[in-house]
């Protein structure tokens, strides 16, 4: 018997950072988008927990208990009294450090799927929690859809969203580390005042009419100074993808992938032909949002 769980990649809508913690951790206001691209995580009894990955990026994907698939299985196993000894397969389509919550959703697709096979019958209160303990993104993987994101992301709140938007997603040439922009984040920031992250009202209802024009006008990520100064070569994708008609450029989450929102199918399938044909980023993929969350395909 196995259990396959499909989960989502987001990108972020607005990322407001505020100020460092004494933690370390960033207070944010997170609008994520859920997006069409998919991790597939199965899992299946074996003797013993190991991790196996498959796809383009599948070479990049630590295999050991870093993983956060496996760090799922062993929380999840722990809390039950049971033994993690499970195969859990990645099935990777979403780009490996790219700002998309790759690793986030692999937490978010094992922990549901070990819940199923071991019958565990987690509430969703206690998914949650272990995906907070997890990862501050990796709440959101689960819940999918949209949602505002407070403390460091994992506090979520639903969102409405009136339409569907339609995205182009360029993959960079090499990943960015999180800790390293949050950190740069901090070093471009430093001597100034740096204020509470507050949501957008007028993204937030741009989202909620589904007006992707009123959207474009409002997107925003504080991370973007800071990816750019540690990746600026991404200065000449977004630029790219500007010229090609996208409604707006920006990198997505601390990157380096770089998000463009199109105004319809057609306009996302244009940009994505000029973007590849630019030579200035790896991959393209075009994804619509919102896209549902961590959801089981078989049992
Ligand atoms: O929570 P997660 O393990 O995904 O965070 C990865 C890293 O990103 C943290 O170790 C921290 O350096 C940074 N981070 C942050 N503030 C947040 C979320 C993440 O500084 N709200």
């Amino acid at each position: 018997m196995s259990v396959t769980v499909r989960v989502p990649a987001k990108v972020n809508v607005q990322l407001a950072v505020g100020a460092a913690r004494p933690d370390g951790f960033h207070d944010l206001a997170n609008v994520f988008l859920a997006v069409g691209l998919y991790d597939e995580v199965t899992v299946t009894p074996a003797d013993e927990l190991r991790v196996t990955c498959e796809g383009p990026d599948a070479d990049q994907v630590p295999l050991d208990r870093t993983n956060l698939a496996a760090r799922a299985a062993i929380v999840l196993a722990e809390r039950h009294g049971i033994d993690p000894a499970v195969h859990v397969h990645i099935a990777k389509d979403i780009p490996v450090a790219g700002g998309m919550a790759g690793g986030s959703a692999d937490g978010a697709g094992a922990l549901l799927a070990c819940d199923a096979l071991w019958g565990t019958r987690a509430s969703r209160e206690e998914l949650l929690d272990i995906c907070a303990e997890l990862g501050s993104d990796v709440p959101f993987s689960l819940v999918g859809g949209a949602a505002l994101g407070t403390g460091r992301g994992e506090k979520l709140r639903t969102l409405d969203v009136g339409g569907t938007f339609h995205w182009v997603f360029a993959m960079a040439g090499r990943g960015l580390s999180t800790p390293a922009v949050f950190r740069e984040f901090d070093r471009l920031g430093e001597g100034t005042d740096i204020p509470e992250p507050v949501a957008s009202q007028p993204l937030l209802d741009a989202l909620a009419k589904g007006d992707p024009d009123a959207l474009a006008a409002a997107v925003s990520n504080d991370l973007q100074p800071a990816a750019l100064s540690l990746f600026p070569e991404l200065a000449h994708t977004l630029a790219a993808g500007r010229a090609a008609g996208a409604l707006t450029a920006l990198v997505s989450g601390s990157g380096p992938t770089t998000a463009f929102l199109a105004r319809d199918p057609e306009s996302a399938v244009k940009v994505a032909e000029t973007l590849r044909s630019s030579g200035t980023c790896r991959a393209v993929r075009t994804a619509s949002g919102p896209a549902p969350g961590a959801t089981a395909l078989s049992a």
